[in-house]
């Protein structure tokens, strides 16, 4: 299945199921001093959680263009080691204000990666906020309890994007990569050995968290879930990385055309195929959003990424200017 298919399904499906398809908006939030880049769906619906007034719709679907490059939200250095983390992506959410919660939103996560993405359901395992016994009920349904596993607050409760803001515990969908990529026979969602894949998150908002810590009640609780375009890409094309998907292969392509190196036999030269192929992207699209090099703030994180890129460039032996 190509990209670009996955994004539909996902959109129409969300559609079906009574959700006004909304734009992403841009990479820089608006009116939100609080955050350097948008980095995550939920970012433009912020105060839709926050407040009471009435809204224009209670159910949302979107595919999002994030950045995590800056602050505290920042993926930059996992660039290229991993095979699964981006400065720039594309996040596919469903979102509830004040409308249904965690039951309507496990079923139907369940109900899209089955019936529509028709991934078998022998290879998903859970994970789920420790003192979350509600959400663990819902799983059950569909999982033996061996693959509903319970994390604590580092991996399963989520944000805020930013210090500050809307947040609340997770459930986390993996796919299991197979055994042989584990690290042992014990390993398990939460790993980082990079068996088990995560590629959907499912947040319930719940809080509020002010500049001291506090954790306050929203308005509305609800739903904001996230799931990587790059990631489920390359669970749908069965690729090893992200990276051999039809989102980067044309751009390693290109890399391979101006170096001369090539990307599968050289398996040292792999990780800065990769950081340049994923900066790259996300440079233009800062650029689109008319965000220039300089010497801080937003435009400064464009200078380290193109800064990077060009010496990722140099490892592979590229001499001349190359990134235009
Ligand atoms: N807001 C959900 C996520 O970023 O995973």
């Amino acid at each position: 299945m190509k990209s670009y298919e996955i994004r539909h399904l996902y959109l129409d499906f969300f559609k079906e199921k009574g959700h006004s398809v909304v734009p992403g908006s841009g990479l820089i939030p608006f009116d939100d001093p609080t955050l350097l880049f948008t980095s995550a769906g939920m970012v433009q619906f912020k105060k839709f959680w926050a407040t009471d007034t009435p809204l224009s719709y209670p159910r949302a679907t979107t595919c999002q263009k994030c950045l995590r490059a800056g602050g505290k939200d920042s993926d930059i250095d996992k660039i290229g080691i991993t095979g699964r983390h981006h400065t720039f992506f594309e996040m596919l959410g469903n979102f509830s204000f004040g409308d249904y919660f965690k039951k309507e939103a496990i079923e139907w996560a369940w109900e899209f990666v089955l019936e529509h993405l028709k991934i078998p359901a022998g290879y998903i395992w859970v994970s789920y906020y420790e003192k979350d016994d509600e959400t663990k009920e819902i799983w059950k349904k569909f999982l033996p309890v061996e693959r509903i596993v319970p994390l604590s607050d580092k991996d399963n409760f989520w944000g805020p994007a930013g210090e500050t803001g809307v947040c609340g515990p997770c459930t986390e969908l993996y796919i299991d990569t197979g055994i042989k990529k584990g690290c042992s026979s014990g390993c398990r969602p939460g790993c980082e050995c990079g068996r088990f894949l995560e590629f959907w998150n499912l947040v319930f908002p719940q809080y509020d968290k002010q500049t001291d810590g506090t954790l306050l009640p929203l308005k509305r609780r609800g739903v904001d879930t996230g799931m990587g375009l790059e990631r489920i890409t390359r669970i749908m094309q069965n690729a090893p990385s992200n990276y051999e998907t039809d989102l980067f292969l044309p751009i390693i392509k290109k890399i391979e055309d101006i170096s001369g190196c090539s990307y599968d036999k050289d398996e040292k030269k792999k990780p800065s195929f990769r950081i340049t192929a994923d900066h790259i992207r996300a440079a233009v699209f800062l650029i689109d959003e008319n965000v220039l090099p300089s010497n801080e703030g937003r435009g400064y994180v464009l200078r380290r990424i193109i800064r990077r890129a060009e010496m990722a460039g140099a490892d592979l032996d590229i001499k001349e200017p190359f990134l235009h």
